[in-house]
This record gives C-alpha cells, structure tokens and sequence, in this order.
C-alpha cells in the first residue's frame, strides 16, 4: 500500500485533530503518501481531497473540532453515493481509507468494505456508543466539560436552594450522564438505558430537603426526553423550584483531554499500521486498556454497545 486517505464524519468529538495527526504522521514515518479529505462523504464524493504533508498537522493536537471538517450527508447510505466515493479513491490512487466517526460513520465504512474497498473506523464520538470499544475518542474531554458545568451549578443550586435538570447530549446512549453524573456527585442519573420513577425522584427531592439539603442535581440523557419536559412532569409532584440547564454542543467543543489525545494517537497509528498489513473491513477499538480491532461488519451486525450500568447501582448507593 503507497497511498491512504483518512476522513472525520458525523459529529465532531474533540480528539479528531489528534488521530488525523497520527495517521499523517505515522503514514509518513512509514513511507506512505496521506490525503486528508474534507467534509467526511460529503467531500469523498465530490473529490474534495488533498494530499497532507507533516506540517499539514503541526500545531493540531490541541484544538477540538476537526480540521478536516466533518458532514451529515444521507446520500452516502445509497448504493449510487457509496460507488461515486469510490470512484474519487480511485481517481487519487488511494488503496485505503481511514474513517474516524461515530456509528453512522462506521455504516459507511462497513459499505465500502462491502463493496471491496479497505476501509478502517476508529471510533470518535462524544456519545461512546459504539460497539467494538469500552471508550471512544472525545468521550472523557465530553464528560469533563459536563462534570465542569455541574460543579458550577451546583454552586448556584446551593445558594438558592434549587433543583436542576440538567440535560446533557448522547444521542440514545446514557454514557455521558451516568460518568460525568456520577463524577459530579449528581442526585439523579437518568439514562435511556434504565427506567426511572418520577414519583420516587420527586420522593428523594423531598427527603433531602427535609434533611436540609440545599441543592439536587438530576442529569439527564437527552436520549431519555428533554429537560423542560422532564421538568414540567416533576413538577406535578411538587415545587421544587426547579431549573433547567441544556449543556447541547458546549459539550462537543474545547480542547481534548489527555487521555483522549492519547487514545487518538494510539488508534490513528494502528489503524495505519493494520492498512499496511493489508487490513480493511476493521474497526479500532480499546478493550480491557489494550488496542484491539475487529470486522467491523460483525461489530456492527451482532453487537451493540451497553453502558456500565454498575455506575447508575454505585450512584444510587452512593447519593441519597
Ligand atoms: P455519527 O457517525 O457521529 O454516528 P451520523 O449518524 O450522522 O453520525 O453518520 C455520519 C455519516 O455517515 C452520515 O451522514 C452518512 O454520510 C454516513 N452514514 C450513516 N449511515 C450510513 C449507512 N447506513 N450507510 C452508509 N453511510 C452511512
Ligand atoms: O453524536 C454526537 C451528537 O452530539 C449527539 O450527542 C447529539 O444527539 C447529536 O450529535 C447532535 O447532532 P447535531 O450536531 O447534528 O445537532
């Protein structure tokens, strides 16, 4: 293999810019030509491509976002969509391809395997509801930014005795709300993946405040519905001069973490190191703190990604 292409599509997640880094630069540690496509298969399609060079990525590792752009685009689930992107990886000469994104991302991926085309997903996502890996890239920067904005509500929540709902992104997965809830000390966690009693909360809201607690935190999956409404039905059980905070895409900005520009390096060299080897149809992922990769279309097919649900037991053990 002389020539691969690597592209960001779905939602940004903060830690993009630094695999798109260590794909570049380890491709071309090993000899190999880069091409950075814009605008995920938005761009592919139209050929919006362009060769990277070690200085393209200079200056990246820190910024959130993702240089290369990334896109919504439906038509890439057409079968005419799929064969025009690769058509444009043959007019460059590219012989594979790395797609770094979320679960629709990774369809799309999984279609041009299909279609024969090597392709590798590494999975960057804030929501970490991808099969195949325990953590997704821009998860832990996602839920250090929401563990922030709790701290900081429950400054205000104190001050005024008041409850807060506070609805943070995940699309339909509840890993953001039940980390950053349980990190943050929350009352409440309330995720898609478990059912929730609004009498019961509404009990324990009370009961706090019987005790002289001064604040409760309820963090919310939008998965589960939206804060206002959840709101509004807890408020049938009694005033408890409730307000409503939607963290939306503050949650997906900012400069990634530690933790997850690491990750990104490790996956972006693998993923490069397994189309070396000849390698597509894969996706990337860090199971048991150890880099692993697997078909990406048996991933997709036969599993689907669960939270730990062992957080939502600790914190109801732990927040009362
Ligand atoms: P994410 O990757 O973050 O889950 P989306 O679900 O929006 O975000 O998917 C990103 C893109 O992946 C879509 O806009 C589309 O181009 C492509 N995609 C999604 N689903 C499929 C599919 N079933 N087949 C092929 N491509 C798909
Ligand atoms: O998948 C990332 C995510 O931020 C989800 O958490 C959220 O539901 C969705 O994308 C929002 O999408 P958009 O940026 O298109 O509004």
């Amino acid at each position: 293999m002389k020539r691969i292409a690597i592209l960001t599509s779905g939602g940004d997640a903060p830690g993009m810019n630094a695999a798109i880094r260590a794909v570049v630069r380890k491709g071309i540690h090993d000899g190999l030509e880069v091409y950075g496509i814009n605008y995920g298969y938005a761009g592919l399609v139209a050929g919006d491509i362009r060769r990277l060079d070690i200085a393209d990525v200079g200056d990246k590792i820190q910024k959130g976002g993702t240089f290369l752009y990334s896109a919504r685009y439906p038509e890439f689930a057409t079968e005419e969509g799929q064969l025009k992107g690769i058509e444009q990886l043959k007019k460059f000469g590219i012989e594979g391809l790395v797609v770094i994104g979320g679960d629709g991302s990774y369809h799309g991926a999984m279609a041009l395997t299909r279609h024969g085309f090597p392709a590798v997903g590494i999975p960057g996502t804030i929501d970490n509801d991808i099969p195949g890996t325990d953590f997704t890239v821009g998860f832990d920067t996602a839920i250090n930014t929401v563990l922030e904005a709790i701290d900081r509500i429950r400054d205000t929540a104190t001050s005024h005795v008041r409850t807060f709902v506070i609805e943070v992104m995940g699309r339909n997965a509840g890993d953001i709300a039940l980390w950053a809830g349980v990190a943050g000390g929350a009352d409440e966690i309330v995720i898609p993946e478990h059912n929730f009693d609004m009498e019961a909360i509404a009990k324990k809201i009370q009961a706090g405040r019987d005790r002289g607690k001064k604040h409760c935190l309820i963090v919310l999956a939008e998965g589960v519905m939206g804060g206002n409404e959840f709101a509004e039905e807890l408020s049938t059980y009694g005033d408890f001069h409730t307000r409503v905070s939607i963290l939306g895409h503050i949650v997906r900005g900012g400069s990634p973490s530690a933790r997850d520009r690491v990750l990104a390096s490790k996956f972006g060299a693998y993923a490069v190191e397994l189309l070396e080897e000849g390698k597509g149809g894969l996706c990337i992922g860090m199971k048991n703190n150890e880099v692993v990769s697997a078909d990406i279309i048996e991933t997709l097919e036969n599993n689907k990604h669960v939270p730990d649900l062992s957080l939502f037991d600790l914190n109801n053990t732990i927040s009362f």
